[in-house]
């Protein structure tokens, strides 16, 4: 099998959520790039707008689903427009997700008291599980429900905050990823019979409009290169492979894979 084979993914029928920015719309745009049938679904109307019409005068076949994600019903619709229009679902990146706001420690290293583990406001628990744990719980559904007949692929975006602690993002975000990676895992099991494949791209540090766009700021930016043996953090760009990997033939057999993209950040500080 020639490289093109392997990672061939024309025409499959594709839906990315929160793809109108950042890493959702490096995955939309590689899939379009390479000729799949792409449906973003993002709540952001304006943004999503702008994506299809720059995508589409591209000549990509791309189509937008203005949509919440927590809305579990908008998205059961989104999801069934999305069926019907293409005939079938081939790959979904359950992607759509915000940041967890600052952690315990300042980025000067100081203690932040505002984020201290007692002070933690539960609406912003409540917000970050809603988003960035129970919606990817629905989007599995609404993938399941329209894969199961034919089989298909979904890939989770997880983060490095699923498997280790965080000390400048705040604890709920931690616990939205490591149920989201642990949810990758379960659902990976029981749908393997149904030839679906469940896995999940867990990135460090990417620049993109998460938490206020913050890490375009080099001051913000400059600790978490430093954290980064590669010294570097990621850039949108960086992503396109793995996922391009994980929804092509040469994935078929991975599935209950969490797949990190992090310079090494994972494996500690070096020199
Ligand atoms: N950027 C990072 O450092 C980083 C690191 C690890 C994991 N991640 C994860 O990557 C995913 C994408 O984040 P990003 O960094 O590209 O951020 P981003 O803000 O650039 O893009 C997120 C997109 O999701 C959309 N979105 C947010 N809430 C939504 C909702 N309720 N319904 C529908 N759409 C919604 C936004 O409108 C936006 O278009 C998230 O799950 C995030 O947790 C990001």
């Amino acid at each position: 099998m020639n490289a093109a084979a392997l990672f061939d993914v024309s025409g499959l029928a594709t839906v990315v959520t929160g793809g109108a920015s950042g890493i959702g719309l490096a995955y939309a745009g590689v899939m379009a790039d390479n000729d799949a049938r792409v449906t973003i679904m993002d709540a952001d109307k304006r943004a999503l707008g702008e994506v299809v019409e720059r995508c589409r005068s591209a000549g990509q076949d791309v189509r937008g689903e203005v949509v919440d994600v927590t809305d579990r019903t908008a998205l059961e619709r989104s999801f069934d427009a999305t069926a019907r229009h293409y005939g079938r679902l081939d790959v979904v990146f359950a992607n759509a997700g915000i940041g967890g706001g600052p952690g315990f420690l300042k980025l000067d290293g100081e203690r932040n008291p505002d984020r201290a583990l007692e002070n933690i406001p539960s609406d912003l628990w409540d917000k970050v599980i809603a988003i960035d744990l129970t919606s990817v719980f629905s989007t599995l559904q609404a993938a399941a429900r329209h894969m199961k007949a034919r089989g298909g692929r979904i890939i989770v975006t997880t983060s490095i905050s699923a498997m280790r602690t965080e000390t400048f993002v705040a604890a709920p975000y931690v616990a939205a990823k490591a149920g989201a990676a642990q949810l990758v895992r379960q659902a990976a099991h029981e749908l393997a019979r149904y030839n679906i494949t469940v896995n999940a791209i867990a990135p460090g540090p990417f620049v993109t409009n998460i938490s206020g766009g913050r890490l375009k700021d080099p001051a913000v930016r400059a600790p978490f290169e430093r954290f980064s043996p590669m010294r570097r953090i990621g850039e949108p760009d960086d992503i396109k492979g793995l996922a391009l990997f994980l929804a092509s033939p040469a994935a078929a057999l991975i599935t209950g894979a969490q797949i990190v993209i992090d310079g090494g950040m994972t494996l500690g500080i070096a020199d």
